[in-house]
């Protein structure tokens, strides 16, 4: 575990500009040792967890999460005049590795691994009619890298943000948005919905977003307690199925919808679906019950959130789970465990309500946690369910933070 410490905290504005200020300090000073020259633009883009409404971004759903205040970097610079060259060099901290995409032929799917997201950007841009000009980057990133927090996402947007900088061709936030949801689609082969992005892109600073996921109207949602801290912990298990898993609940969501005859979840009641009970396969109607129950979940979430009840705000996190994993079937043994140790903790102990977060089959779990109380949960958490599954999770706090930028130009 990454040991809390209150001064890290990140409720502290000033701290959690000393973050993204390292990681742009770590960035530009690799990409003058790589490149021999500074760089002239730099972007940051977010990750994001989800409060609630897991799996219903794809279903017309609400879904409400925060942007996290750990982002993806990259900065670039165009490549010399002289230099001719039509292509873009890349180099991620992370990964530590270099790829080159070639700008002079067609940029196609069929690449795995990052440099699929990046060419998935590249590649909507053009669409657009964008001219891409030969440019080199660094990439460096704070957010735990497919822990289920969106770095996929935030690399997109902060690659779509950049080639705006680069290009001068600046799109609408949704179109933005939308443009690196279709990247993923094409280029990841995950169908996913529009949550990741939207969060990236529209992320406000001390703020929830729910998102009507049908609209794709955002209402602001203010976060402003003291009181109460955003934790994250993470099981640090990804187990392989998720791909496929995905793109199987999604089908299934989709035949249940049309055997309800229906063209949007937002019409469809509890009554209705136990009534079809017997036209629906059993998965096909236990996930029916859970898009139609999440959805109502994650209206009255925003409206406890509202009026700070967090004794409902709670209740409901925990209901969510639930149907998670009994009802769409995307969790497992580690994020079972974690929601259990939350639960056992109790509101006497800190915890007003904890669940699994994003796509599921691993990553992590969100907490809401009483700020007083914050060393002593992620300390249970982590002692008991490092001796429960012998993993050790990584756990951190996260105020609602802004979403993508331009910190140079
Ligand atoms: C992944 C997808 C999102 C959303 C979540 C589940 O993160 O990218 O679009 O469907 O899973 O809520």
């Amino acid at each position: 575990m990454q040991k809390y410490h209150p001064l890290m905290s990140s409720s502290d504005r000033k701290i959690d500009h000393s973050l993204i200020d390292l990681l742009a300090e770590k960035v530009t000073q690799e990409f003058g040792r790589r490149f021999g020259r500074p760089a002239t633009v730099i972007v940051a883009a977010p990750g994001r967890v989800n409060l609630i409404g897991e799996h219903i971004d794809y279903n017309d759903g609400f879904v409400l999460p925060l942007a996290l205040d750990r982002y993806v970097l990259i900065a670039a610079d165009r490549h010399p005049a002289e230099s001719n060259r039509s292509s873009i060099q890349l180099f991620s901290l992370e990964m530590a590795t270099s790829e080159t995409v070639q700008l002079d032929q067609p940029i196609e799917p069929g690449n795995t691994g990052w440099t699929s997201y990046v060419e998935g950007v590249i590649a909507g841009f053009v669409e657009l009619g964008a001219t891409i000009p030969g440019f080199d980057a660094v990439l460096g990133s704070n957010l735990p890298l497919g822990g289920g927090l969106s770095s996929s996402a935030a690399l997109e947007v902060a690659m779509a943000t950049l080639v705006e900088q680069l290009t001068g061709k600046s799109l609408e936030r949704d179109e933005k948005a939308l443009l690196c949801q279709r990247a993923e689609h094409r280029f990841a082969g995950v169908p996913c919905g529009i949550m990741d992005q939207f969060s990236s892109v529209f992320g406000i600073a001390d703020e929830l977003m729910l998102i009507d996921c049908r609209s794709q109207e955002i209402e602001r949602v203010p976060f402003c307690s003291r009181e109460i801290s955003v934790l994250i912990t993470n099981s640090n298990v990804r187990h392989e199925l998720s791909g496929g898993e995905y793109a199987q609940r999604r089908a299934q969501c989709h035949s249940s919808l049309t055997k309800l005859n229906q063209s949007s979840w937002r019409n469809v009641s509890l009554d209705d679906v136990e009534r079809a009970r017997a036209a629906l396969t059993e998965p096909e109607f236990r996930r029916a019950r859970h898009v139609v129950s999440e959805i109502q979940r994650t209206i009255e979430a925003a409206l406890a959130f509202r009026s700070e009840d967090w004794d409902a705000v709670g209740k409901l996190m925990y209901s969510s789970h639930d149907s998670l994993r009994d009802d769409f079937e995307v969790s497992c043994y580690e994020l079972d465990i974690l929601v259990e140790i939350a639960s056992s903790i109790g509101s006497a102990g800190g915890v007003i309500g904890s669940r699994m977060t994003g796509g599921g089959f691993g990553g992590c779990t969100v907490s809401l946690v009483n700020n007083e109380q914050m060393e002593s949960v992620s300390a249970l958490i982590s002692e008991q369910y490092e001796s429960k599954t012998g993993i050790t999770p990584h756990c951190f706090f996260s105020r609602p933070a802004r979403g993508a930028h331009v910190i140079r130009k």
